[in-house]
């Protein structure tokens, strides 16, 4: 069994990094894997602030607890402290490669296709929709996770 530490970031880091992470300590725990996991937001506009209120209402809809979560900004140090740094979409992978030392940037990728889901390759931005884009966002979530799951169970 191998350790991992992995990074979800989004923009906010209020709606769908936070899920993601939810999504994914919650499965590995119950997977039996072993993994660490965290989240931030490449913008600035929400640090410190909770989860939006419809990412905690459709988590625990599906089980899952974002009401500890509070919003952090991407900085320097992730890239050393985490094996693995994942965005939601192309932008925030842009965003991310444009601040990443040079040396980290293979740790550097999209969630989606970095867990064997080669479409959609995005997880759309649900923050100025309905709720059916949080469904949306849990929906990609666990299947991201379950292929995590398994790329890390296979890399022990
Ligand atoms: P997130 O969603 O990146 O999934 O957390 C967003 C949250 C806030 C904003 C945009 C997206 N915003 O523009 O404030």
């Amino acid at each position: 069994m191998t350790m991992k530490r992995i990074l979800f970031v989004c923009l906010g880091n209020i709606c769908r990094s936070p899920l993601v992470e939810a999504v994914a300590r919650a499965e590995f725990l119950r997977a039996g894997v072993d993994a660490k996991f965290a989240s931030a937001g490449t913008g600035d506009y929400h640090i410190g602030h909770a989860a939006d209120p419809r990412t905690i209402a459709s988590a625990a809809a599906h089980g899952y607890d974002v009401s500890a979560h509070r919003a952090r900004q991407l900085t320097g140090a992730d890239f050393e402290t985490y094996d693995a740094v994942l965005a939601m979409d192309q932008a925030n992978l842009r965003n991310i490669k444009g601040v990443c030392p040079t040396q980290f940037v293979s740790r550097v990728g999209l969630f989606l296709p970095y867990a064997g889901i080669a479409a959609p390759a995005e997880v759309p931005d649900p923050y100025f929709g309905g709720s059916d884009g949080f469904e949306r966002v849990i929906e990609l979530a666990r299947s991201g996770v379950r292929g995590l799951i398994a790329r890390c169970a296979n890399d022990a």
